[in-house]
């Protein structure tokens, strides 16, 4: 009996997967928003085991994600780059509205953050920080620097939309680029700087979308 009962939540959560079109080897775990689970990004490393080019986050906070992502670049030999103002938002445009005030997400400056990968046992060598607003924060990096799998996470819509422009070109084929705060039909923050991303894009294909967070890979 408890067997047929297994099987029949395992053949509920298979339908479920597919009528939102996702793959069935995505993993069964809780999600909260606003949040990364590490089983999901432990689904996604594999996807680009194969694929030249580092991991980044933009938008780490406190690292919650980062210090996975850097513990998952670590494994395929590839560093992991942290980008943040680490002084929390920028001043929000029209397109924000007041959920996301200026300041919010401050952890006090990069130091801190060291701090806390210290803390959670990241290694410094394995990381690293590019402080500043977005896009301020692209002009040191190296021109040659290319994503085998990125996270973007940054809430505000402009910032989203100079940070899509700059991760396109950045990132290699097979590469994944992992959206967080993708609310479909959204029309205000992130969202609807993804919504217009998606509207005028032909490089990517979707791969998973799940707790508000869309998952895409490069095709070309
Ligand atoms: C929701 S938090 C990121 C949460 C993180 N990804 C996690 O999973 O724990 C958003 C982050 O984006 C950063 N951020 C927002 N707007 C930014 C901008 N214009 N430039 C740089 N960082 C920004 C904030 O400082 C904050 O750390």
């Amino acid at each position: 009996m408890a067997l047929l009962g297994n099987l029949a939540r395992e053949l509920l959560r298979l339908a479920r997967l597919t009528a939102a079109g996702n793959p069935f080897d995505l993993p069964a775990v809780e999600r909260r928003h606003g949040t990364w689970n590490h089983a999901d990004l432990e689904w996604l490393a594999p996807k680009v085991a194969g694929v030249a080019g580092d991991f980044a986050e933009l938008g780490v906070f406190r690292g919650a994600a980062f210090r996975k992502v850097a513990e998952l670049a670590a494994g395929q030999n590839k560093l992991a780059h942290a980008f943040d103002s680490f002084a929390g938002m920028d001043e929000p445009t029209a397109a924000d509205g007041t959920a996301y005030p200026k300041g919010k997400f401050d952890i006090g400056g990069p130091a801190e953050f060291v701090r806390l990968m210290d803390k959670a046992g990241v290694e410094r060598e394995r990381y690293r920080m590019w402080a500043g607003y977005v896009p301020d924060c692209f002009s040191t990096v190296p021109p040659a620097l290319r994503f085998s799998l990125v996270i973007l996470d940054l809430d505000h819509y402009q910032p989203t939309v100079e940070a899509l422009v700059w991760l396109t070109p950045r990132i290699n084929a097979g590469g994944i680029l992992a959206l967080d705060d993708y609310v479909p039909g959204g029309t205000a923050l992130a969202s609807k700087a993804i919504r217009e991303f998606l509207a005028g894009d032909k490089l990517f294909r979707r791969v998973a979308q799940f707790n508000q967070q869309l998952i895409l890979q490069k095709v070309s």
